[in-house]
């Protein structure tokens, strides 16, 4: 079997996808990863495998993809989820996540906190023993007076910048800004102060919200539990 990256987070999607039964209401991820899990669900139900799912979507990108697949993916209701599925960009051994790098992080944060089980998938790559080790913190702010926000946001201790898509700068697809931040102290610590700045809109931290998380690595996808 091939271990490249790519195989891996397909192998971790199908994992996950596998603990979807039907009559589910299913809340899909987004990013690379996500994708192999809605391209799973989709063919489970184009099979007759699945029944009766019924899902959102967490960017317009994913609703497109499971829209293409047949998927009945509709809009965010106060529905619980039975299961969430999702990629994260960083996953400490708590299970605490940092996410966003794809830019989806606030319709991720309000689908995922409806789920009765979010699940993880990731390959190796995205463990880490700290969040920020790697990643940046994606931080969602709006557009009307963002260097205003930035300026706070570096007043607290962020290094970053405002995300850039080519010449422009990147805008999500609730219309707002991501500003990339890098703090020198404790992520979970900051989140309380983040979420309370005038121009926030939300972060990419995901603390207390995984359940379970499917991480592929050569020898094996491990299944880790919160
Ligand atoms: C999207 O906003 C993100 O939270 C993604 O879930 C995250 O960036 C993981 O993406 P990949 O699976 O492409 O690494």
């Amino acid at each position: 079997m091939s271990h490249d990256l790519e195989s891996l987070k397909h192998q971790a999607a199908l994992q996950a996808v596998a603990l979807i039964q039907s009559g589910m209401h299913v809340g899909l991820g987004t990013g690379s990863t996500a994708k192999y899990a809605i391209d799973e669900l989709g063919r489970k139900v184009a099979a007759g495998e699945l029944t009766r799912i019924t899902c959102v979507a967490t960017s317009e990108v994913s609703h497109a993809q499971a829209l293409a697949l047949g998927l009945n993916v509709g809009p965010l209701t106060t529905q619980p989820f039975d299961i969430a599925i999702d990629g994260a960009d960083e996953i400490d051994p708590q299970l605490d996540l940092i996410k966003g790098l794809g830019g989806a992080l606030v319709r991720e944060k309000l689908v995922e906190v409806q789920a009765k089980r979010l699940v993880i998938i990731a390959d190796y790559s995205k463990q880490v023993s700290q969040l920020g080790e790697k990643a940046p913190l994606p931080v969602e702010v709006l557009r009307f007076g963002a260097h205003s926000t930035v300026k706070r946001l570096e007043d607290m201790g962020a290094k970053g910048q405002l995300r850039r898509s080519g010449d422009e700068l990147y805008v999500t697809d609730n219309g707002n800004y991501i500003y990339d931040a890098h703090f020198a102290a404790d992520l979970s610590s900051l989140e309380r102060q983040l979420k309370g700045m005038l121009g926030v809109v939300e972060t990419g931290l995901f603390l207390q919200m995984a359940d379970i998380a499917f991480v592929a690595a050569p020898e094996g996808v491990r299944e880790l539990h919160r």
